[in-house]
């Protein structure tokens, strides 16, 4: 019988609140993610670290990780009798706004079921992807949902039954910029207004059922506009991104639909209708930010309509 002793899980990055949908949309890119290696480890019913490649040194290498927390919680859900082992290879910057925590934790969960021959559905790891994501972001699942399952998903509730998927338009492209500050979640969500008025709780409504009428249509320019609709959060998080009010007319004047930020920032997200496009508009707002001597990447994308994938098993017999 051939046992199997490893797997590599990839996880994709991810943009959530789309603008005016905070906490409740995201959308899974096709590139970049986060890898992880699940392996046999001891006796011992417990995740340990082998290494983390590609974060400087800087996530913590103790059981507060948000892989180690998430594979923690999925060896309970098991009641498995062995550990593992687990080798985080991290493609995402860190509090960039693109679900960097979100993506480790869906591998390392990922990766492990797949060690335990997959016992459980994706559904079923839904819960394990949050406890790590908790950790270090808060209990919300608009990161985690997308790079779990792939896709743009509407998040009603953290139980995989209140996660919706809705259409991805085949024209989507996303340009996407990530100048070098680093946003910390829990900042940018501490800066947020504890109430609102009523009527910008009617339009913020508004704006996110737009985005979900202009997704059923497929039609992009409406879809941006819904998503910049947001009066609530990017108004309080602006002066955490660099140069916000500059890069969407820099974006726009380079032909995007629109542009918001991507999470909790400081990553921004131009909504785009082509390939050419959007690399057009990438190294627009890279070069703005060049000129401001602000270091940024900036990479141009799809949405992933698949989530988390394993990338390689091996075994022994
Ligand atoms: N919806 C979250 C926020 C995403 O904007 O704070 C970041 O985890």
């Amino acid at each position: 019988m051939t046992a199997i002793t490893r797997v590599d899980a990839f996880a994709p990055a991810t943009v959530a609140n789309l603008g005016v949908g905070f906490d409740i949309l995201g959308l899974a890119l096709q590139a970049p993610g986060d890898i992880v290696r699940a392996e046999w480890g001891g006796d011992d019913p417990c995740a340990a670290l082998v290494a983390i490649e590609g974060d400087n040194g800087l996530l913590p290498r103790d059981a507060k990780n948000t892989a180690i927390v998430s594979a923690n919680h999925l060896l309970k859900t098991l009641k498995a009798r062995r550990g593992v082992n687990l080798t985080i290879y991290k493609h995402l910057p860190l509090a960039s706004g693109l679900g960097s925590s979100a993506a480790s934790a869906v591998a390392a969960v990922v990766a492990v079921n797949a060690l335990f021959g997959e016992p459980l559905t994706r559904a079923d790891l839904l819960p394990s992807c949050l406890e790590g994501e908790a950790a270090v972001s808060g209990y919300h699942a608009d990161n985690v949902a997308p790079a779990l399952f792939g896709g743009i998903t509407l998040v009603t509730g953290t139980s995989a039954h209140q996660i919706l998927q809705l259409p991805v338009p085949a024209d989507l492209h996303l340009a996407l910029v990530t100048p070098d500050v680093a946003v910390p979640t829990a900042l940018a969500r501490a800066v947020l207004p504890k109430e609102v008025p009523l009527r910008t709780l009617v339009a913020q409504t508004a704006g996110v059922a737009r985005v979900i009428d202009a997704l059923y249509r497929g039609d992009i320019p409406s879809l941006a506009a819904a998503m910049e609709s947001d009066s609530v959060i990017e108004p309080a998080r602006a002066h955490l991104m660099p140069r916000l009010a500059e890069m969407r007319l820099i974006a726009k004047n380079a032909g995007a639909y629109g542009l918001v930020i991507s999470g909790a920032g400081p990553t921004l997200c131009a909504v785009c209708a082509s390939a050419a496009a959007a690399q057009r508009i990438a190294e627009a707002m890279k070069k703005h930010y060049d000129a401001a001597g602000i270091a940024s990447a900036a990479r141009h994308t799809l949405v992933a309509t698949g989530g988390a994938v394993i990338l390689e098993t091996g075994s022994e017999k």
